[in-house]
């Protein structure tokens, strides 16, 4: 059976991580493609070199050209400038959005069926620009912010209880940044809700770290931001959509009505599969959650606006 096709746009930290991890886990076989040339191709052939060792079965190649990604199922979409230190995403705008709006048009003409999975930061205004300039039903391009933030609150907990990584169930929504909405309440140790776990102050304690991840990173590595744990995200959601598994991930996608907010990209429990956004099950929030997550949205529909989108 042939394999399925994913291009990764920008062959750096993010992207070369992500197709790694793609080859290793058999799930598709990748292109590559960057503006620097040489950068996707050594990179590809470097991965390459790993084939009698790690056995994998996809093949990868790199390229500057988008001729070479056309009838991709997938397109993840890591180019951009990450952070540096006293940087926030928000930071990253301006230009991001000028490589947002020339490599989703160019993707999206080579694979006009694919998916697209956006990661540029910041990210729920790259892939709210991402729709835009890219025609594709909402259904089909969407970002990956809720994985990683849940992954981190997920650590959070497992330092602080001791507890198997493997019995702990965490969930953070809403903006992927500062505007991030963790919600202890729905985030279980063995099924216990972490709210009747550990005491308020430890529980706010958990939050912070988590809303502070990726800053975190950022401080320690000095010359960019995060990308293991960014990689594993994104894979996560290509299992899901790859397989057509149904799986519900917090993805950011496109609320229409959705926990009465309109019109805007944002991370909320979302099922992926191979039509892309399968349902957008809503959670049992209550009053304050459920008011933390519209503040967020319109943290983010205010970012939109300011920067003309
Ligand atoms: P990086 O600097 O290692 O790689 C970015 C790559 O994009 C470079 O190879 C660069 O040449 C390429 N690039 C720049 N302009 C391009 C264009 N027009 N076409 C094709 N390629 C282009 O950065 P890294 O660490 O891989 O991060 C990539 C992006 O992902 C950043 O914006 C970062 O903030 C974001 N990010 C988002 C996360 C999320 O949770 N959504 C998590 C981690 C990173
Ligand atoms: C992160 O959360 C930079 O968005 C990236 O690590």
């Amino acid at each position: 059976m042939a394999r399925p096709k994913v291009t990764v746009v920008g062959a750096g930290q993010v992207g070369a991580t992500t197709a790694f991890l793609m080859l290793q886990k058999g799930l598709a076989d990748v292109v590559l493609v960057d503006v620097a040339e040489g950068l996707p191709q050594g990179k590809a052939l470097d991965m390459m070199h790993a084939r009698s060792i790690e056995h994998f079965a996809p093949v990868v190649s790199g390229t500057n050209d988008y001729a070479d990604t056309a009838g991709s199922e997938v397109v993840v979409v890591t180019a951009g400038l990450p952070r540096k230190p006293g940087m926030t995403r928000e930071d990253l705008l301006a230009a991001n959005a000028a490589i947002v709006r020339s490599v989703i048009p160019a993707a999206v003409e080579a694979s006009p069926e694919a998916i697209v999975v956006c990661v540029t930061n910041p990210l729920d205004v790259m892939t709210q620009l991402a729709w835009q300039v890219s025609g594709l039903p909402c259904a089909r391009i969407f970002g990956m912010g809720g994985v990683l933030d849940s992954a981190r609150f997920a650590f959070a907990i497992a330092e602080e209880t001791g507890a198997s990584i493997d019995t702990i169930d965490a969930l953070v929504v809403g903006a992927h940044g500062e505007a991030m909405v963790p919600l202890p309440r729905l985030s279980t140790v063995g099924g216990v809700p972490l709210t009747e776990l550990l005491p308020e102050d430890r529980v706010e304690a958990l939050v912070d770290r988590t809303v502070n991840g990726g800053a975190e990173v950022v401080a320690l590595l000095k010359t960019g931001s995060a990308f293991y744990a960014p990689a594993a995200s994104i894979a996560a959601m290509l299992e899901a959509i790859l397989g057509d598994t149904g799986a519900v991930l917090p993805s950011c996608v496109r609320l229409e009505g959705h926990y009465g907010i309109d019109d805007v990209y944002l991370s909320v429990p979302a099922a992926l599969g191979s039509v892309g956004v399968l349902d957008i099950p809503e959670l049992p929030l209550d009053a304050t959650e459920l008011a933390a997550v519209r503040d967020s949205a319109a943290s983010v529909a205010e970012a939109v606006a300011s920067a003309g989108i």
